[in-house]
C-alpha cells in the first residue's frame, strides 16, 4: 500500500537522514558513506560524506552487472537527419568506456574540465557519462548560445579538452558549430589543449591540425575505460545558469547525492519503472537534460530518448505522439510552450488521432508556470495527467510536483502542486516572517537543501553564500516569488531578480542589456520581457543613443538585434528594440523596468513612489506604441 504523502514528507523533513540514508542503499557504492549529512560547514552541506561512488557505473556499468545488459538504453530518434538508432546498456557501457578511455589517453583526469557543445546527438550523452566515468568535470553550454557566451565559460571552467561538432541543424539549416566554436576560442584569454569533433554529414568542419581531432580520430588506439571511484562530494558537473549579472552562475553539482536524489525521483516523482520508457524532450544544454534525458532515466534502469527536432515543424505538430508511440513512451517530460507551439498549430488535435498513445500515462510540465489553458489542452487531447512541476537549475531537480509515486493528490490549475519531500518550502516577507496561507512573498527553502541540488558556484563560494543564503540566513532564497495555499499548493509567479523565461530558456536581461551597450551609438539600454502568447516571454530593448549619431535610427536597431545573434545566440530570441530619449530611474538611479514590463504588458502599476520624473512614462508608453504595442495600462492612483 502506498504511504500517504503527508507521512512521507514528514519523515524527509524531520529525519533527512534516516530518509536519504535508505534512499542512498539502492545504489552502489564503492565504499560507503560515514555520515548522511555532513552539517559541519553551513550552508556548504555534503550528502553521503565519506562514500565513494561513481555516477556512471550506478548509470550504465550497474544494469550490465545485475543482468539487463541487452535492455534499450537510449533510442536516438532524429527526425531532422532521418535517423534512428538503438543502444543496449552493454553497447551504450562500451562506447562511453571507448570513449573514456580515449580522453584518458589525452591526459584528461580526474577534476579536469571538459565543455560539450554539441546538438541533441547520441554522442552528446557519451561525452557526459564519460566525463563521468574518469571523475573529469562536465561542463555542457547549450548550442543556442552563440561564441561569446561560449568564451564566458571557457574562462571560467578552464577546459582542458572541449567536445563539439561539425553542426547542428535547427528546423531546415545547418548552423555551424565549429565556426562559433572557433570565434570562441579566439575571445576566449584560456585556451584548451584538445578540440573534439563529431564530424556529421550535413556539414564538415575544417580542422586546426595542432589542435582538433575528430571524434573517429580520438578513439584510434584507445582502451576502455574503467569508472574511476570517486568521492561523493566530488564534482560531477558544472552548469552555468543566468543571473542577474551578465557574468553566468556556475552551479555545481557531487556525484553521489546527484544521482540518490534522481533514482529516488524517478520512482516518487515520476512514477516510473525501470525498462520503461522515459522522455525528456528537451536538450542536454539545460539542466532538466542533465537531469532527465541523461541521469535519471539510466540510473533507474530505464530508457531515455534523444530526440533531435521541434515539437513543430519536424515536419508537423505530429512528431511528439509519433515518438510516443513509436518508441512505446510511458512518460514525457517537457515545456508548456512546447505545447504552445502545437496546440497552435493543431488545435484541434487532428494528429493526435493518427496514433496509439495508449501505453502513455502522464505529461510532466517544467521550466516556467504552465498555465491553465495549455494544461486542460493537453489533458483533453491526451486524456492523461498533466502535471506541472517547479524547479530550478540550481535545485537540479523537482521543488514542487504532484508526486505521482507517493500520492497523487488532484491537479489545481495555476500550481506547482506541494513541496516534494526533502523541500521545506516556506513563503516569507522581507522582515523574514513567514506569511499566511494565500498571501504573495519571497519563496524560500530552509536549509539544508535535499540531495542532488547544488554544491556551490564553480570557484565562487562567496559570491554563492551572496546570491542564495545571504540574504535570509538559514534559507536558500529562490528567487521567485509566489504563494501557498490552504493545501499546500504552492504557486509561483514571478522571478524577484532580473531572469527571464523564453520557452522555457532561462535568460539574463543584464547579459543582453551589455551586449547592447558595446553598441558605439549606444549610451544606455534597459532589456525587459515581455508578453508572449508562444514563448511566454520574449526581451525587449531600450535604447538611449549617443548625442549626435550619424546611423539612422532603424539601421542601429538592426545591428544591436544582430549584434545580440552573434554575441549572445539565436535563443535569446531578441527581435524588436525601441529608442527612448531616456529611461525612467528612481532617484537612485535604479531603472525602473517592472514599471516598464507592466507598461509594455498593459498591466496595471502603481507609481513608483521614488520615481525621478514620471513623465517619462508616457515616453516609454509613446515609444511601445511605435513599434505596435496596444498599451492601455494606467497607473493606479496610489503610489508605492
Ligand atoms: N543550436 C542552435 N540554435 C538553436 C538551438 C540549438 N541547440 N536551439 C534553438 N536555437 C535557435 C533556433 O533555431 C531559433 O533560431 P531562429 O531565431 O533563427 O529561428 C532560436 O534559437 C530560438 O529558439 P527557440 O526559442 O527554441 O524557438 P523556436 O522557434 O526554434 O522553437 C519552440 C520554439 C517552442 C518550438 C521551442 O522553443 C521548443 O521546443 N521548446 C521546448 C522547450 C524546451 O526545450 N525547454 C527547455 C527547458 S525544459
Ligand atoms: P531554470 O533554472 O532554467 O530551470 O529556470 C528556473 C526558473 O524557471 C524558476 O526559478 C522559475 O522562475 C521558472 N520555473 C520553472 N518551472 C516552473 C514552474 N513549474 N512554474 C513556474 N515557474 C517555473
Amino acid at each position: 500500500m502506498l504511504n500517504s504523502f503527508n507521512t512521507v514528507y514528514q519523515h524527509s523533513i524531520q529525519n533527512p537522514e534516516a530518509f536519504w540514508g535508505e534512499a542512498g542503499e539502492k545504489l552502489h557504492w564503492y565504499k560507503k558513506w560515514d555520515k548522511v549529512l555532513d552539517s559541519s560547514n553551513p550552508p556548504f552541506y555534503r550528502w553521503f560524506a565519506g562514500g565513494i561512488t561513481n555516477t556512471c557505473y550506478n548509470a550504465l556499468d550497474r544494469h550490465v552487472d545485475e543482468g539487463r545488459g541487452n535492455e534499450l538504453a537510449v533510442i536516438y530518434d532524429s527526425p531532422v537527419t532521418g535517423t534512428k538508432q538503438h543502444y543496449t546498456f552493454r553497447q551504450f557501457r562500451d562506447i562511453v568506456a571507448l570513449f573514456a578511455g580515449a580522453l584518458q589517453s589525452r591526459g584528461v583526469r580526474k577534476g579536469d574540465r571538459v565543455i560539450i557543445y554539441m546538438p541533441m546527438i547520441p554522442e552528446a550523452v557519451v561525452a557526459m557519462l564519460a566525463c563521468a566515468r574518469i571523475g573529469a568535470i562536465h561542463s555542457v553550454v547549450f548550442g543556442g548560445f552563440a561564441s561569446h557566451e561560449l568564451a564566458i565559460r571557457i574562462d571560467d571552467c578552464k577546459p582542458k579538452v572541449i567536445i563539439s561538432a561539425s553542426c547542428g541543424i535547427e528546423h531546415n539549416k545547418v548552423v555551424d558549430y565549429k565556426r562559433l566554436l572557433d570565434f570562441a576560442i579566439e575571445l576566449a584569454h584560456f585556451k584548451p589543449e584538445i578540440c573534439i569533433i563529431k564530424q556529421r554529414d550535413q556539414l564538415k568542419a575544417e580542422l586546426n591540425e595542432e589542435r582538433d581531432l575528430t571524434w573517429q580520430q580520438s578513439l584510434l588506439g584507445a582502451e576502455p575505460a574503467q569508472c574511476v571511484p570517486v568521492e561523493s562530494s566530488d564534482p560531477l558537473y558544472i552548469l552555468y545558469t543566468s543571473g542577474t549579472t551578465g557574468q553566468p552562475k556556475g552551479i555545481v553539482r557531487d556525484h553521489g547525492g546527484h544521482m540518490v536524489a534522481l533514482h529516488w525521483s524517478m520512482k516518487n516523482v515520476y512514477n516510473v519503472e525501470p525498462g520503461e520508457v522515459f522522455w525528456a524532450a528537451s536538450d542536454v544544454g539545460w539542466v532538466v537534460g542533465h537531469s532527465y534525458i541523461v541521469y535519471a532515466p539510466l540510473l533507474q534502469g530505464c530508457t531515455t530518448l534523444i530526440f533531435e527536432g521541434k515539437p513543430v515543424g519536424t515536419p508537423d505538430p505530429g512528431t511528439f505522439w509519433r515518438i510516443i508511440s513509436e518508441h512505446n513512451v510511458s512518460v514525457l517530460f517537457t515545456a508548456p510552450t512546447a505545447f504552445r507551439a502545437i496546440k497552435k498549430e493543431d488545435p484541434n488535435g487532428n494528429y493526435i488521432k493518427n496514433y496509439n498513445l495508449s501505453n502513455f500515462r502522464t505529461l510532466f510540465l517544467a521550466g516556467e508556470r504552465a498555465d491553465p489553458d495549455t494544461v486542460k489542452w493537453a489533458e483533453k487531447q491526451l486524456q492523461v495527467p498533466v502535471i506541472d512541476h517547479w524547479w530550478q537549475t540550481e535545485t537540479g531537480w523537482a521543488i514542487a510536483a504532484n508526486c505521482q509515486g507517493i500520492e497523487p493528490g488532484p491537479v489545481k490549475y495555476g500550481s506547482a502542486s506541494r513541496a516534494v519531500p526533502g523541500y521545506n518550502v516556506q513563503v516569507v516577507n522581507a522582515e523574514m516572517e513567514e506569511l499566511p496561507a494565500g498571501q504573495m512573498g519571497d519563496i524560500v527553502v530552509k536549509l539544508p537543501l535535499p540531495p542532488g541540488t547544488m554544491l556551490t558556484l564553480w570557484k565562487a563560494d562567496t559570491r554563492f553564500v551572496e546570491t542564495y543564503m545571504k540574504h535570509y540566513p538559514g534559507y536558500y532564497q529562490t528567487s521567485d516569488a509566489g504563494f501557498i495555499d490552504d493545501d499546500g499548493y504552492i504557486n509561483i509567479m514571478a522571478r524577484t531578480d532580473d531572469v527571464i523565461n523564453v520557452a522555457g530558456h532561462r535568460l539574463s536581461t543584464g547579459a543582453i542589456e551589455g551586449a547592447l551597450c558595446e553598441h558605439p551609438d549606444v549610451a544606455e539600454s534597459a532589456v525587459i520581457g515581455v508578453h508572449d502568447d508562444l514563448k511566454g516571454q520574449v526581451p525587449l530593448g531600450f535604447l538611449v543613443l549617443k548625442n549626435n549619431v550619424d546611423t539612422t535610427e532603424s539601421q542601429i536597431i538592426k545591428h544591436v538585434i544582430e549584434y545580440v545573434r552573434e554575441n549572445i545566440g539565436p535563443v535569446a530570441s531578441f527581435k524588436s528594440a525601441v529608442i527612448v530619449a531616456r529611461l525612467p530611474k528612481t532617484r537612485s538611479g535604479k531603472i525602473l523596468r517592472s514599471t516598464m514590463r507592466k507598461i509594455a504588458n498593459s498591466e496595471e502599476y502603481t507609481m513608483p513612489a521614488t520615481i525621478d520624473d514620471p513623465a517619462i512614462l508616457d515616453e516609454i508608453r509613446e515609444a511601445l506604441q511605435t513599434i505596435g504595442y496596444a498599451v492601455n495600462s494606467k497607473p493606479i492612483t496610489k503610489t508605492e
